[in-house]
């Protein structure tokens, strides 16, 4: 596709939505996770930011409650526990992407922390900050920094809340110290946790440093009960240096390790389809060194609705046309355009204008500007992926390979890519292989090693039944990453398949498990999908069906589980001979 019908598509579909947008009333706000029929709070849905389970299914709960106070929190749970109803509990945004936020069955109470945000209590002597679950992480950070202090690492994305980035073991990028999991620097928990009749069916409980309960608490996957608060570790307020390097992959094998033990914050955002990585140089500087920057990066920012869903539709286009180079010549003039604009950093906090970026520690470590949409006239600005515009719609596969079977994996990659040079291009329209380093950790659910997280964001069809461009060398590298080097999933992303085996790959499960037992032995705060999980139920996690392997709800095993009536058939791996992969072989 050359350019120039795609900058056409984009500017008649900005001319027709702007007159279509002085009709409607813009969108401010992002759309709750959570709808209900009317006021009474009876009868409602919950989906993630997304607005799509992995699954499509619709999770339906009976009651959903909005405490404010410790004290209706604990008058929550012991309501659901009194009337023996499933429980879990919700952020504002919801931006998991399996469904831990639904609970058992479609009778269960939800408990949103949208209104318990009020408590971030900074304590300077100690250096700690005690903060309620429902605070959001842009929240936080600003807070802290308002005491000249710092949370060292957390997720790149702003818009998750406490107790949810915890509950899924969220991290930012480092190998140093601690490492870049947030709960690394917990060391406290209040948890409101199932009790008897006697103790008036809930109770609370503070689980706190040299406990081993916290091992358990810090990442729970929600199934221990409600975190109420959480107090974290945290050090004097700082500034990084940010310098983004883009140049050739041919050493990315052999350099990926040196590189994260060089850079304290640095990590590495490969386009396998350009033959290029940005390695991002981040380190430490004094707390006096000249800068104000900001990173509010490109990918977060609030976007146009027309702009994301001309995105959408020339997207949608090349897969109908079954042409990845379209694919790869937009990648390369998006990928230049991030560039172009240092990814989002800003020098001063408005534009940028050459590296190093240097600044606080807050505005550096995380952004999420389009979070909070504008009224803007005449368009809307808000998420790209917003699902109440036909934006872009994802699937998300993140997998944590161990640091020594690393550079086999790139080398795996880059093998399928030889072989099919364009077949990765739909990646590097979403900000490619994102490899991020995190450290083992004592969480009975954290990293059982030191650990090069990779994020891979695709295209997902808006039928379950279609399938993707090239979709068997994605589903080939998920599954490399999964099995040949016995990744770890992410807890908040992934499609269902990512958590086949997982329960073989975390030798601390009994340990966690225990403390379940013991916190709520009657698995209120568990549901289907956790029990399919960690392994109480023996289902498994994954859903066979006709179309399954297309939508990651299955590996497929026969032609069937892919779409075999549009040529695509189930075979084995080209690199990895143990894969079954869903692969275009008409005739
Ligand atoms: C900070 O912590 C110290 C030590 O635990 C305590 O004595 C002090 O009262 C706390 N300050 C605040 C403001 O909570
Ligand atoms: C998806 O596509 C199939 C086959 O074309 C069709 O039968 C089905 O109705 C579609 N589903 C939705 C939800 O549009």
């Amino acid at each position: 596709m050359d350019m120039d019908s795609r900058q056409m598509s984009i500017l008649l579909a900005y001319m027709g939505l702007w007159i279509f947008s002085l009709l409607q009333v813009a969108h401010t706000a992002p759309s709750s996770p959570v709808e209900c029929p009317g006021s009474s709070g009876i009868g409602c849905t919950v989906s993630n930011a997304y607005g799509a389970w992995p699954d499509r299914s619709t999770c339906t709960v009976a009651k959903v409650l909005y405490p404010t106070t410790e004290q209706e929190l604990v008058a929550a749970v012991a309501e659901g526990v009194r009337d023996q109803m499933k429980i879990k509990v919700v952020s504002r945004h919801s931006h998991s992407i399996p469904k831990l936020v639904c609970p058992g069955g479609e009778q269960g109470m939800l408990i949103s922390t949208r209104d318990y945000a009020s408590v971030i209590s900074v304590n300077t002597s100690t250096f700690t900050a005690t903060v309620d679950s429902g605070v959001g992480l842009r929240e936080l950070v600003d807070a802290i920094a308002q005491y000249g202090m710092a949370l060292p690492h957390s997720p790149y994305w702003d818009g998750v809340s406490v107790g949810g980035l915890l509950s899924t073991g969220a991290h930012g990028s480092s190998l140093w110290g601690r490492g870049s999991a947030v709960h690394e620097y917990v060391i406290g928990m209040r948890l409101v946790i199932p009790a008897s009749p006697e103790e008036g069916f809930a109770k609370i409980i503070e689980v706190l440093e040299g406990d081993d309960d916290l091992n358990a608490a810090k990442v729970s996957l929600g199934v221990l009960g409600v975190i109420s608060r959480v107090i974290f570790t945290l050090q004097p307020l700082f500034k990084r240096s940010v310098t983004n390097n883009f140049i050739s992959d041919a050493a990315l094998e052999d350099n990926i390790i040196s590189f994260g033990l060089q850079n304290e914050f640095g990590d590495v955002t490969w386009y396998p389809s350009m033959g290029k990585a940005i390695y991002r140089l981040d380190n430490r500087v004094e707390i006096n060194t000249p800068g104000n920057g900001v990173n509010d990066f490109l990918g977060f920012q609030r976007t146009p609705s027309v702009i994301a869903i001309a995105e959408r539709s020339t997207e949608e286009s090349s897969e109908v046309k079954m042409n990845a180079e379209s694919k790869c010549e937009v990648a390369e003039v998006q990928i230049a355009a991030l560039l172009a604009v240092g990814t989002g950093l800003k020098n001063d906090g408005i534009s940028f204008t050459g590296y190093p970026v240097i600044g606080y520690q807050n505005l550096i470590q995380t952004s999420g500007n389009c979070q909070n949409g504008l009224d803007a006239n005449p368009l809307p600005l808000l998420c790209p992926w917003d699902p109440r515009i036909k934006g872009i719609f994802f699937h998300q596969t993140a997998v944590s390979i161990a640091i020594s079977r690393i550079a086999s994996f790139i080398s795996d990659v880059k093998k399928l890519r030889s072989a099919r040079p364009s077949s990765l291009c739909g990646v590097d329209l979403y900000s490619g292989f994102l490899m991020r380093y995190v450290k083992k950790s004592d969480a009975y659910l954290g990293k059982t090693e030191d650990v090069v997280d990779i994020d891979i964001t695709y295209y997902r069809a808006d039928n379950a039944t279609t399938p993707r461009l090239h979709e068997d060398v994605l589903e080939e590298i998920e599954q490399i990453a999964l099995f040949k080097y016995q990744g770890l999933p992410h807890w908040g992303k992934n499609r269902n398949l990512g958590f086949e085996t997982v329960t073989s790959k975390y030798p601390n499960l009994p340990k966690f498990l225990d403390v379940r037992r013991r916190f709520d032995p009657q698995g209120l705060f568990s549901s289907e999908w956790s029990d399919a999980v960690l392994g109480i139920a023996s289902g498994g996690v994954s859903i066979l069906k006709d179309n399954c392997a297309l939508e990651g709800l299955c590996i497929c095993s026969e032609d069937r589980h892919c779409a075999p009536d549009r040529g695509y058939l189930c075979k084995q791996g080209k690199v990895f001979s143990n894969a079954r992969v869903c692969r275009y072989e008409p005739f």
